[in-house]
Formats: structure tokens, C-alpha cells, sequence
């Protein structure tokens, strides 16, 4: 490939092509509550260890003299052709790395081919991201508010700008413990950063102005502990997007918001009764994210979702969790060959990718790494990591003798002899 030919040439690369040398500069770059909160996982940090580990127990045994000079690695799902198995998972708040990071990230996938999954924490307008994208592929993901008129109004907004699926995310009813960020007292949401999908949702700013009149009216003092950290960012963002509802607010509104926000993003009291409600809400195929059990993924096709995410959030979540590719292969073996099953967390190299897929994924997202391509470079960052990914999963292809991304089979791998 072009970036291995230039590498052997002595071109230096834009960001390291190994993670770990990555990940390292990454955090250099990267403030103390950015890098928290980004690489930062729940508890101990033992399902992100145990996400890492799993691929460890598999490998993978190339073949000789197969004849075959080039790839394939575009694949079918749900009736849509994707250029390659791979997609940029939904990262909330990323305007902690970078004030502009979701356009950086939309230009990154437009330039790779690769769609986006835009975040509903996102720090941008989903109109806005979609526009930096200038017609590259993109889907939206959202998390249930326990306001059914902000799902409704999200997901219309989501159609009308183009989005190809809608993602709907289940594991985070409620944020997980996260020691890095509670010691250092950062939450993302109450800075007002990673609200931007909301404070520009015409059903979420009248939920706001209803707040601010309840608040009026019975003389309630807001909470100041969100207060400055919240206006200042908001500010800003005014600064950032001239023309949008911010720029016409006040201290009041910005502090409303984010209480609003943090009361309505996500509901604990989800259950697959809402879920049912999808298929006749949207037009767009439906996508569950954050599925590890067995009769939970059953459960959603059930329903007739279009397909699953097995993901535990990279390791957010909830501590000492399964690992995802364990869980990848217990719920493929449960549900067959057919239903279409997107994989994430842990996905760092290229032969990751190539070892979820031969374990029965029919795509992968790839989450924390793209984010540290962010904080080195930007764009050209996250460009570079798509990039290094995509090279490495087609060498991995071309000395395997895999054509074709569906070529990429269990028996392609074996339980790892050396482990
Ligand atoms: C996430 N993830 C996530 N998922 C989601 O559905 N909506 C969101 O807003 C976020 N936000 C978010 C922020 C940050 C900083 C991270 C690291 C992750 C989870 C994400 O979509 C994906 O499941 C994991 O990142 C995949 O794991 P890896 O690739 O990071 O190991």
C-alpha cells in the first residue's frame, strides 16, 4: 500500500502507525480532564483490559501462494454497500480534545470513505457536521431521552440531514463509574461541552424556556456548581458558531440548558417496550448498540431491527464486564449467520479488525483511536489513523489470501497456541 511504501521510503508519518506510540503522544498533547475522560474507562479499567485480552486468546494463520493480487473490502449491510468494514464510532464531547473536533473527524471520514456515526453528544450541530462533510456517508446515533418529543425531534432531524441509519444506544441509561473523571471533578456535560445536538433542537429549547419559567415563577436558584464552567464554554461555542441559537442567549439560558440536559439525555427506565415504538417513528434502518448478551441481541431482532452493535462502550460502562469479542462469538453462535452484527471496543489495529470479522462481525467501529489521531493532528490526525487501519486489514487480507472482506472466516483463526 501507498503508506507502507512511504514509510519504508523514510517518510516520516503524520501521526505513529503503531497505538501504543500513538496513544502516548496522544496523552501528552491532551489536557489532564481531556485525556480522562476520552481514555478513561469505568472502575478498575478491567473490561477495557479484558477487551484487549481477548484478542490475545486468537490467532490468526496466513495462507501461501493463494494467487490472489487484490482485495475486496467493501461489504453489504442491511442492503447498503460500505466501502470498506469499517465505521467511526459516536465519541461525545470530543471538544474537550479539540473546540472543533466533530468537524475534524466528519472531514477525516468524508476523506477516507468511511461513514461517521455522529454522536448525540456531540459538541456541533448534527446540521453543521453533516454540511463539513459535503455529501460524505454519516448515521445518528441517539441516546432515549425520557422526553419522547426530543427522540421524535432528533430523529427527524437525523432524516432530513441525510443520515443512512439511526443508532440508538443502550448501555448508557446512566453514565458509568469513572474514578479518572470523578477525581478530578469533570463531568463534560456540565462544562457544556458535548450538548450541541440539544441547544440546537427546537423541542430541547422549548423544554428549556419552560424550565426557566418554572424556575421563575417559584423563585428556585439555579445550581451554581454548574453554572461558570457551563456559561464559559457556552460562550465560546457562540464565538465557534455565530448565527446559532447561543448567540442570542444569556446567562439564564445556558445554565438551564445544561440542568435540562443532564436530567433528559438518557433514560433509566428504558426497556424494550420504548424500542418497539422505533420501526414506526423512522424510515431509516434501526441499529442497537451496546449488546453483549446472548438473548438481548434475540431480543432486538426480534423486534425487527435492521442490526446490532455489540459493544460495551470500550469499557465505560460497567467494570469487569465480558469482553466484546467474547461476546461477539457467544452471540453469533446464538443468533446465526444472518442477522447483521456491527462489532467495537478494543478495535486499535487493522489485524483487530480482520479478527473481529473472522469472528462473525460484519463491521467494526473504531472508537478511541481516531481520537487520538485528533489530538496530534486534527483532520490529517484522525485521516492518518483511518488510513493506517484500512492498510493494515488489507495487508492482512493480501497474506491470508482473504479477497474479499466476507471471505474473512473462523477458520482463518484458531484459539492461540502460545497464550
Ligand atoms: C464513547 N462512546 C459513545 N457511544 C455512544 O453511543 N455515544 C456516545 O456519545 C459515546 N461517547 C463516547 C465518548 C468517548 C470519549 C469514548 C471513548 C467512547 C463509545 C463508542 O461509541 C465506542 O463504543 C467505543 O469507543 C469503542 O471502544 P474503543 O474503540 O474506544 O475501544
Amino acid at each position: 500500500s501507498a503508506i507502507y511504501r512511504e514509510g519504508v521510503l523514510g517518510r516520516r508519518p503524520a501521526v505513529p502507525t503503531d497505538f501504543a506510540e500513538l496513544e502516548r503522544r496522544a496523552a501528552k498533547a491532551s489536557s489532564a480532564k481531556a485525556w480522562a475522560y476520552v481514555a478513561g474507562g469505568a472502575g478498575e479499567g478491567r473490561t477495557m483490559r479484558n477487551n484487549r485480552a481477548a484478542f490475545d486468546r486468537w490467532a490468526v494463520v496466513p495462507r501461501m501462494a493463494h494467487g490472489q493480487a487484490t482485495r475486496d473490502l467493501s461489504v453489504d449491510l442491511f442492503g447498503t454497500r460500505l466501502p470498506t468494514p469499517l465505521l467511526l464510532a459516536p465519541v461525545g464531547a470530543g471538544q474537550l480534545i479539540d473546540p472543533d473536533c466533530d468537524l475534524h473527524v466528519a472531514r477525516a471520514a468524508a476523506a477516507t470513505g468511511v461513514p461517521y456515526v455522529f454522536t448525540n453528544q456531540g459538541g456541533t450541530p448534527m446540521e453543521e457536521t453533516a454540511a463539513a462533510m459535503g455529501g460524505g456517508r454519516h448515521w445518528m446515533q441517539l441516546y432515549w431521552s425520557t422526553d419522547e418529543g426530543l427522540v421524535d425531534s432528533l430523529i427527524t432531524r437525523a432524516e432530513a440531514n441525510g443520515a443512512e441509519a439511526l443508532v440508538v444506544t443502550l448501555d448508557t441509561t446512566l453514565l458509568g463509574w469513572r474514578p479518572q473523571d470523578l477525581n478530578l471533578g469533570s463531568l463534560p456535560f456540565a462544562q457544556g461541552k458535548g450538548i450541541g445536538q440539544y441547544t440546537s433542537d427546537p423541542r430541547f429549547l422549548q423544554i428549556v424556556r419552560e424550565r426557566i419559567a418554572a424556575a421563575k415563577s417559584s423563585g428556585t436558584k439555579p445550581d451554581t456548581t454548574i453554572t461558570l464552567g457551563a456559561v464559559k464554554s457556552l460562550i465560546s461555542m457562540t464565538r465557534q458558531h455565530p448565527g446559532t441559537f447561543w448567540s442570542n442567549l444569556r446567562s439564564p439560558e445556558p445554565r438551564a440548558s445544561v440542568e435540562a440536559f443532564l436530567d433528559i439525555y438518557s433514560n433509566p427506565g428504558l426497556s424494550w417496550s420504548h424500542l418497539e415504538t422505533l420501526r414506526e417513528r423512522t424510515r431509516l434502518p434501526v441499529v442497537l448498540k451496546g449488546i453483549l448478551h446472548p438473548d438481548d441481541a434475540r431480543r432486538a431482532f426480534d423486534l425487527g431491527v435492521d442490526a446490532i452493535v455489540v459493544s460495551n462502550h470500550g469499557g465505560r460502562q460497567v467494570d469487569s464486564s465480558i469482553a466484546s469479542l467474547d461476546a461477539l462469538i457467544a452471540v453469533r453462535e446464538a443468533i446465526g449467520p444472518e442477522p447483521t452484527v456491527l462489532f467495537d471496543s478494543g478495535i486499535r489495529t487493522g489485524a483487530d479488525v480482520f479478527m473481529a470479522l473472522a469472528h462473525g462481525a460484519d463491521a467494526c467501529l473504531l472508537g478511541r483511536p481516531y481520537m487520538y489521531g485528533v489530538a496530534l493532528a486534527g483532520q490529517a490526525g484522525a485521516e492518518a489513523v483511518i488510513s493506517n487501519v484500512l492498510a493494515e486489514l488489507d495487508l492482512t487480507m493480501a497474506l491470508t489470501g482473504a479477497t474479499q472482506a466476507r471471505d474473512i472466516s473462523p477458520d482463518l483463526v484458531v484459539a492461540n497456541p502460545s497464550r
